[in-house]
């Protein structure tokens, strides 16, 4: 049976039989022998492959064994004498499934820029660093998982097609059937919605939170995981057209429910890539960003800092440093503004509560004060904000109020006005946006570089 590379580099005993599949990191030819670094995909280190020329055929799979091809390789794992391993493989067969023409292979042994992998990205993922990243990335999403199922949340599966605008910002992707060089009009020439797929305008989600509430008032902790979409066109090194948003919601639940939650959610994934990539986050650490294993021990061990909006504007107001966009009470912070309080003041994630109504979605809780509502981001060092969310409004009234001073049409709202009507209680939740949290995991600087197949303005190729 073909082994993964990781698992032999950890257990692999010498004398053992054993068969490996993989591709051609690099070749060493030497007189009597070559080393063929091989790698499946399975860990950061190659496993060294090592063809003797007494091997059948060596001349001609010589020739064949560029970096990029693929093989498989039966043999006899031994000691390795060389530093930095404990095993190498002894091959005794050698079969080249698929040639790499080093003429026209892009990915050649040199270090190349991430923008340069950005054009080849259906290869990208053969390099060290994506490699890197596409293990932590899959490592956060079985945290992610595992911590909701050991607290007993559901994970529901929330529509990607809806025709509801959750955050109310109108940066939504329509979804149509509709021929759109013969759009159907109305007599008033307007577009004729009753003859498109759904009978009305559809679009893609920009998050699942709406029908999460509607599970939770039946499951009471519920959560969903999977892409949402926004059509805002910021080409920004935080921002992605598709990205995956992880929103957990809780019946019987209060804003300092929702931010314990949420810190102890960040925590704990941060311990488990930790404790299940070591390697790789040594990687990131060397080579990426050189403070990204303090970051996760800062953490992992330290409360977040917790302040009101209204503090952190009075804060920002005395910093002594300039920023672009303007500070005061009523004006939304922007990024600079977020890692001024994260990076330099506090040095830890900080968590902004009680922002005033007027920036903020129609579904938060409003204050007695009138004029803040229940929310909370929390943000991080470099990234910014990296969760948002919010005790909902359980009371209908105010519910009804705030969509109407909103402008917003209640009409389409009536299910998720039901869930006030019939057996509503205090709840809250939070979405954690999935690839700002890989970016601030491992470092990488640009959003683009830690998703496989990055959406934004302009990207949709691969
Ligand atoms: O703050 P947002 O807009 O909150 C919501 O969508 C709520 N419905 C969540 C909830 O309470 N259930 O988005 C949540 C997070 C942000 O904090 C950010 O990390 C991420 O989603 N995010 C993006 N990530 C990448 N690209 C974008 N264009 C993003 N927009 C938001
Ligand atoms: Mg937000």
């Amino acid at each position: 049976m073909t082994r993964r590379i990781a698992d032999l580099l950890k257990n692999g005993q010498p004398d053992e039989s054993v068969k490996v599949q993989g591709w051609v990191r690099t070749k060493r030819e030497l007189k009597e022998f070559t080393f063929v670094e091989v790698n499946d995909g399975s860990s950061l280190a190659n496993l060294q492959v090592v063809l003797n020329q007494d091997l059948p055929d060596y001349a001609i799979i010589l020739k064949q064994l560029n970096t990029g091809a693929s093989l498989e390789v039966e043999g006899v794992l031994v000691s390795s004498p060389a530093k930095g391993q404990r095993i190498e493989l002894k091959a005794s067969a050698v079969k080249v499934y698929g040639e790499a023409d080093p003429e026209t292979y892009p990915l050649q042994k040199k270090r190349h820029s991430f923008e340069f992998l950005r054009e080849i990205g259906h290869l990208r993922s053969r390099t060290n660093s994506f490699g890197a990243v596409f293990r932590v990335r899959n490592a956060c999403a079985t945290a992610i998982h595992q911590f909701f199922q050991e607290r007993g949340f559901i994970w529901v599966h929330s529509p990607i097609i809806t025709a509801s605008d959750c955050e109310g910002a109108g940066e939504m992707f329509a979804v149509t059937s509709l021929n759109l060089k013969d759009v159907p009009r109305t007599e008033k020439q307007e577009i004729d919605y009753s003859k498109d797929f759904f009978g009305r305008p559809a679009y893609l989600t920009v998050s699942g939170q709406l029908e999460a509430e509607v599970m939770a008032m039946a499951f009471s902790n519920v959560y969903t995981f999977g892409p949402t979409f926004r059509a805002e066109n910021s080409n920004t090194s935080r921002h992605l057209a598709e990205f995956w948003m992880v929103e957990p919601e809780m019946a019987f639940c209060d804003l300092e429910g929702d931010m314990d939650l949420a810190e102890e959610f960040l925590k704990y994934i941060f311990k488990y890539v930790l404790d299940n990539c070591p390697e790789d986050m040594e990687f990131f650490n060397q080579r990426i960003d050189n403070s990204v294993l303090a970051t996760a021990e800062n953490i992992i061990n330290n409360q977040f800092e917790r302040l009101t909006y209204t503090d952190a504007i009075a804060l920002l107001e005395k910093a002594d440093k300039q920023f672009e966009y303007p500070v005061s009470w009523g004006l939304d912070l922007q990024s600079e503004h977020e890692r001024y309080l994260a990076e330099e003041l506090f040095k830890k994630p900080v968590i902004v509560t009680d922002y005033p109504a007027k920036i903020k979605a129609f579904y938060m809780r409003l204050n007695d004060d009138e004029k803040t509502v229940r929310a909370m981001d929390i943000l991080a060092p470099k990234i910014g904000e990296i969760i948002g969310g919010s005790q909902r409004e359980e009371r209908l009234e105010m519910l009804q109020q705030r969509i109407e001073s909103m402008g917003i049409n209640a009409t389409d709202l009536w299910w998720y006005l039901d869930l006030r009507r019939f057996g509503t209680v205090p709840h809250a939740g939070f979405g954690l946006g999935f690839e700002r949290l890989v970016q601030f995991m491992t470092g990488m600087g640009n959003i683009r570089d830690v998703i496989p197949f990055p959406r934004a303005p302009l990207s949709v190729e691969f």
